[in-house]
């Protein structure tokens, strides 16, 4: 049983996609280090703002791309997760994004179990920068590094947003045994 509801995305919730995806952008990046005076995160939301609604059209139009979302009572959606399937089959994570005031409700519990559970027993492949505090979430729901981490995109160095890059993966075994812990915490009588 889910805590929250969570609902597949229509091409209809663009805007509010955006919007969570750059709240929660301002929210991550923030707190990373910025190199260059008169830039920072303020200068990455702006230029996101002009290139993201093309971006999400497309990827809301792929029927490879699932988006599960969490909305208001009056329907306008506060908190996503973007997945799809890689060519091998495993599973793979683009965007995990709620609004600040939702943060700590278990709302993005519920995308990432939604999500986990779309997948099927597969690995799951995701990415996310050292230091935010979604590196710190992935990582206690059991997420590991693979590979170096490489430098922020180019978007974020342009800002002066300089930071790590970290891909990870949860395997099959930590994703089950994850499930079933939600599943126990979130049964009714819990
Ligand atoms: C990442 C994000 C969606 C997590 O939302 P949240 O409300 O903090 O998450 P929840 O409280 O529902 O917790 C989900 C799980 O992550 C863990 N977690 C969340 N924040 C954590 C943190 N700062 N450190 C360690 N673990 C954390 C929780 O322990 C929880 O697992 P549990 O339910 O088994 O205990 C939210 O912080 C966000 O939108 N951040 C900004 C955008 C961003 O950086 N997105 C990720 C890009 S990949």
């Amino acid at each position: 049983m889910k805590r929250f509801q969570v609902t597949e995305a229509t091409v209809s919730d663009l805007d509010d996609i955006v919007r969570v995806l750059l709240e929660g952008c301002r929210a991550a990046y923030g707190i990373l280090n910025c190199t260059k005076k008169d830039l920072g995160v303020e200068v990455l939301i702006a230029d996101m703002a002009t290139r993201k609604p093309a971006y999400f059209l497309e990827r809301l139009s792929d029927p490879g791309v699932k988006f599960f979302v969490h909305r208001t009572p009056e329907g306008v959606v506060n908190g996503f997760i973007e997945a799809g399937f890689r060519p091998d089959g495993s599973g793979q994570l683009y965007a995990w994004h709620l609004s600040p005031e939702l943060h700590r409700t278990g709302v993005a519990r519920t995308l990432m179990r939604t999500a986990l559970e779309y997948f099927g027993d597969v690995a799951v492949h995701s990415n996310t920068t050292i230091g935010t505090k979604a590196y710190g979430a992935h990582r206690n729901l059991g997420f590991t590094p693979i590979g170096m981490a490489g430098p922020t995109p180019p978007p974020m160095v342009a800002a002066g947003l300089v930071g790590w890059q970290q891909n990870m993966i949860m395997n099959r075994e930590v994703r089950a045994a994850l499930l079933a812990r939600w599943d126990r915490l979130d049964a009714p009588s819990a």
